[in-house]
């Protein structure tokens, strides 16, 4: 199923991520933005649980799927005794939490998450294109690091990827796909030198990890 850039449901790439959770199963959103993810699992007769940091951002949520259950919390704490079937965090939502978050993030995942169950996050691949390797240092290494003396990660190499699930029992996969509607979008641009950036995007790779709970 293709949907279009500016289709209600959000991000084209969003199917793709979204294909790994279970039609009618409960999912919680973690980090869940200003609806789109809400209200996307929804239509996929899930029963959704929407947890973000921010009071705003909720409320918006409510306001394009008022049919789910949305709750103010850190991931970093947020544990339920309902366990669900499937955790997505997606679109770099993991990059808003320095490395300890992370950690707790997933140990809660592993509590929160039935036997079986899936937790998917969805990141780049830092060393997938040219462009993107130098960008990453720049923004990672130059402007956070410095200026906001920030331990934030924005991109990742593969196997740093399993540092953040060494102490846990999950069983984790990684798949990769090109994240087509950017370069979509570039295509249709007009200005001379956005017609070169999809020579060095192009590669642009998303993460999608896939950790089951053993
Ligand atoms: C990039 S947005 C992604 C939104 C949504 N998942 C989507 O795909 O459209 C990241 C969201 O994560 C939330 N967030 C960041 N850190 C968080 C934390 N520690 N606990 C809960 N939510 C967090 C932000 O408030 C924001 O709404």
């Amino acid at each position: 199923m293709k949907v279009p850039e500016n289709h209600p449901l959000g991000h084209p790439d969003r199917i793709t991520m979204l294909s790994f959770v279970k039609r009618g199963s409960r999912v919680l959103s973690a980090g869940c933005g200003t609806g789109k993810e809400v209200r996307f699992l929804k239509k996929m007769d899930c029963q959704v649980v929407g947890v973000d940091i921010s009071k705003n951002i909720i409320k918006e949520s409510r306001k394009i799927e008022p049919n789910a259950e949305y709750i103010k919390a850190d991931l970093e704490d947020y544990r339920s005794d309902e366990k669900f079937d499937t955790i997505v965090c997606l679109f770099n939502t993991i990059n808003f939490m320095d490395f300890s978050k992370r950690k707790k993030f997933i140990e809660n995942s592993y509590y929160n998450l039935k036997v079986g169950g899936r937790l998917i996050i969805t990141t780049e691949n830092r060393f997938s294109s040219f462009y993107l390797f130098l960008w990453s240092i720049l923004r990672q290494d130059l402007f956070h690091k410095i200026y906001n003396n920030s331990s934030r990660d924005y991109y990742y190499f593969p196997s740093q990827i399993d540092k953040w699930f060494s102490e846990t029992s999950f069983k984790v996969y990684k798949h990769e796909y090109t994240y087509d509607s950017r370069e979509k979008r570039l295509k249709t641009n007009d200005g001379r030198l956005l017609n070169l950036l999809p020579y060095f995007l192009k590669k642009d790779k998303i993460m999608i990890i896939v950790a089951i709970k053993k």
